[in-house]
């Protein structure tokens, strides 16, 4: 059978095309399910599940990169995927203040135009990661907090829940042992085919915390951070030292002002600013590569690029 000019052109444009994507995008994408006091005595069922929900994770991000899709639609995906897991505490699993509910924070900023946006506080937010984007593309302002963001949120639509959705035996348990911090957060961050560095962070913040305490999660400079020009990060930790040390922006400074790789500002930040067992931090740089690094003993990570990475971790040595 003869096949026209006209299909077989088209036939030809279809196959280069869906080679082009395949072959030629180029992305470094990292997660975190948050650091902290990880014991390595948690039976082999319990750690499996968190593997396989953290491998989840990390192949929905990585199937959005791996089609072309930007970081920002990877980053923003990926953290909703952990705000509806109960497992990490951000959305559903989100720990309780001191008088037993939930307010959580969320940020997300794009590297190539230092655009960002952010919430704090919210308590009937199902997805506050999505909310911090809506901020950050379709309102004037960078941060939103409390009330304000939630009246924000029903005015763009986005999804309300009751703050008992966000009850959990797990988080109940840890409120009544309150001397057990918890701390764990979420966040990832993406360079895309385009250059296109995203980092985002959600979180619960920390467990049996004081009514308006606002953590590093939702401060741009402290626990996110992205600059095309260098980095993005996202931090997972005491939130308060993450503030002091305005830990994600100076990890970005210390390669745009002094040189360092991207491994070096962030040993820097984790092992030389912060005290240990602080937490840890997951950045990408504008190359591609990537740091896990954390001062306590495990954080919930993993990794996935263009040339075949796929990995996910708890402990420093497995
Ligand atoms: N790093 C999360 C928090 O302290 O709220």
């Amino acid at each position: 059978m003869l096949i026209p000019n006209k299909t077989l052109a088209i036939i030809i444009f279809c196959f280069l095309t869906t080679a082009t994507i395949f072959s030629q995008n180029k992305y470094t994408i990292v997660i975190h399910g948050g650091a902290g006091t990880i014991s390595k005595d948690m039976p082999d069922s319990v750690k499996e599940d968190y593997y396989s929900a953290l491998k989840e994770a990390l192949s929905i991000g990585k199937s959005i990169l791996h089609l072309g899709g930007s970081s920002l639609d990877a980053v923003e995906r990926v953290i909703n995927y952990f705000e509806d897991n109960p497992k990490f505490n951000a959305g559903r699993g989100a720990v309780y203040t001191a008088e037993g509910k939930h307010e959580l924070d969320a940020s997300i900023m794009f590297g190539k135009d230092l655009s960002c946006g952010a919430v704090a506080g919210v308590t009937g937010i199902k997805n506050p990661i999505s909310l911090a984007r809506l901020v950050m593309e379709k309102s004037p302002h960078v941060f939103f907090f409390g009330e304000g963001a939630e009246q924000y949120g029903k005015k763009m639509g986005v999804t309300f829940v009751e703050n008992s959705y966000f009850d959990t035996e797990k988080r109940f348990e840890q409120l009544k042992k309150s001397q057990e911090k918890i701390k764990g957060t979420v966040g990832c961050v993406a360079i895309d085919n385009e250059g296109n560095i995203t980092a985002g962070t959600s979180t619960g913040g920390m467990t049996n915390k004081m009514h308006g305490r606002v953590g590093d999660s939702p401060i741009i400079g402290a626990g996110n951070y992205a600059n095309n020009k260098t980095c993005g990060v996202s931090a997972t930790g005491t939130g308060e030292l993450f503030i002091r040390h305005n830990v994600a922006f100076n990890v970005s400074a210390l390669m745009e002002y002094k040189g360092f790789t991207l491994q070096q500002a962030a040993d820097e930040m984790i092992f030389n600013r912060l005290p240990e067992g602080a937490g840890g931090i997951i950045a990408v740089d504008k190359e591609g590569n990537y740091s896990m690094v954390f001062s306590s003993s495990g954080m919930f990570r993993g990794v996935a690029d263009s040339e075949g990475v796929f990995e996910v971790k708890i402990w420093k040595e497995e």
